[in-house]
């Protein structure tokens, strides 16, 4: 294993493939913009923060437009893909105008675009942002969640730079 002491950018490089070994669940962020306008991003630094009352956290960087939207509307929704939907994840991952042109999609309690691809969703109030670095933790808290009528999708991951996805580990041998 190689150190992380070093020149800046050996340790950024260092920290950068340390953490593509962190597999993620992807998932896209939406939100809905001034003006009406959507706004959406491909994120992996997503999580569950508490159960009572149900938070959430996503971590945008401040680059990015759907940040500033966010800060914005003050909602956002996650929308938990399923693997078969890397293409989707593609398109939200680049800088476009149009990324939600010829998708399905629903509005809940918030605004924010659900996917009609989505394995899963929360649509959230922004309760807390906290920057750090250069990213803001979005702490939202649901109104409203919910899987897909279909069911049983595994889901579309993360791992050192490629999309992939889970499948069960064998039975161990039973005696
Ligand atoms: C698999 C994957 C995961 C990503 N996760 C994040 C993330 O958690 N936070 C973030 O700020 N950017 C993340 N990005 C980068 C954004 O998706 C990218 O900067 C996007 O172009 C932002 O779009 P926008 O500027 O239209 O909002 C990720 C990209 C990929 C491919």
């Amino acid at each position: 294993m190689s150190a992380t002491s070093g020149p800046p950018d050996t340790a950024a490089a260092a920290f950068r493939a340390a953490m593509s070994h962190l597999a993620g669940g992807v998932v896209i962020v939406t939100t809905q913009g001034p003006g009406d306008t959507d706004f959406g991003m491909t994120a992996t630094a997503v999580c569950s923060v508490s159960l009572d009352p149900p938070l959430v956290m996503t971590c945008m960087n401040h680059q990015t437009a759907t940040h500033r939207a966010v800060e914005a509307s003050g909602v956002f929704a996650l929308n938990l893909l399923p693997a078969g939907e890397e293409a989707l994840a593609r398109r939200f991952a680049s800088k476009g105008d149009d990324k939600f042109a010829g998708l399905g999609s629903s509005r809940r309690s918030t605004g924010a675009p659900i996917l009609d691809a989505a394995l899963a969703y929360c649509d959230c109030n922004v309760e807390e942002s906290v920057s750090a670095g250069d990213h803001t933790i979005f702490i939202g808290r649901v109104l409203d969640s919910g899987v897909s009528a279909a069911g049983g999708e595994t889901p579309l991951l993360y791992f050192r730079g490629d999309y992939g996805s889970v499948r069960p580990l064998a039975e161990p041998d039973g005696d």
